[in-house]
């Protein structure tokens, strides 16, 4: 069977991998951290959209990726439709999860967290219209957040005050739920849990996308039947060193990361 292609803006996107491999271990994936053109949260759209296209394009005609997934939301906000229409395989997007947090709030303000791109997307604010009738929704944006990830500062003193200063104000204003609507965020879960103590919900929408992901492969036929373990490669369009890095922290040993070709 072939393999599944996963990308993000750069290392985010491992937080949705980890989901994936988890449900899926005999799965081969491929995934692409576009490091040299990050962040794509203050990008224009059509940049993004360009980034997802060369990236798909390289996965499915030079990888034969089987399924995408578009491990970020800024990106499947600019550009999940245009992929859909380019390439008839399925391709996952993800979005911030506006209804599960408003199910799941009890004081009924709910903030949502994550990128400009994302935040000042036509797709979110249909997402709004949609289901953000049933609550206050707070839209704050994490400036600075997906920086100190790629540079390895997931709980550094200077990580802890810009996510203080982003996440104190939320819960001033009575939310209890904040939706993680960027990949990069679960790995500050360390440092927002510091602040949004007990009783105050984080949601991440990793694990629903990788059964999405699931249930579409199984509803194409396209589920591999492998009996053993899967393999993963990587590739990045930053520096493969550094990128190796970041992996190996987040995710295990990557053995190696190719430089991206687009
Ligand atoms: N990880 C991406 C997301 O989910 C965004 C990171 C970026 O701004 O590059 O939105």
């Amino acid at each position: 069977m072939p393999p599944i292609g996963i990308f993000d803006s750069g290392i985010g996107g491992l937080s949705v991998l980890s989901h994936i491999h988890e449900l899926m271990p005999t799965e081969d994936l491929l995934y692409v951290a576009d490091s040299g053109h990050l962040p794509y949260g203050s990008k224009t759209s059509e940049y993004v959209v360009q980034r997802a296209i060369a990236i798909t394009r390289f996965l499915v005609e030079q990888q034969e990726a089987k399924a995408i997934v578009v491990a970020c939301n800024t990106a499947t906000a600019a550009a999940v439709s245009r992929l859909r229409s380019k390439f008839l395989i399925p391709i996952i997007g993800m979005e911030p999860g506006v209804k599960p947090g408003i199910k799941e709030s009890r004081s009924g303000v709910v903030a949502i967290l994550a990128t400009e791109g994302t935040l000042g997307s036509e797709k979110f604010q249909a997402l709004l219209d949609q289901y953000g009738n049933g609550a206050e929704v707070i839209v704050q944006p994490c400036n600075g957040w997906v920086e100190q990830v790629e540079h390895a500062e997931h709980d550094s003193p200077e990580t802890r005050q810009i996510v203080a200063d982003q996440v104190k104000p939320l819960l001033k204003r009575g939310a209890d739920t904040l939706v993680l609507g960027c990949t990069h965020f679960p790995f500050l879960k360390e440092a927002i849990g510091i602040y949004a103590g007990e009783g105050i919900q984080v949601i991440d929408t990793g694990l629903a996308v990788a059964q999405e992901l699931r249930r579409r492969l199984q509803s194409n036929n396209l589920l591999g039947m492998a009996k053993t373990g899967g393999n993963t490669h990587f590739w990045s369009s930053g520096s493969p060193e550094q990128t190796g890095r970041l992996i190996s922290r987040l995710w295990g040993d990557p053995n190696q990361v190719n430089p991206l070709p687009v």
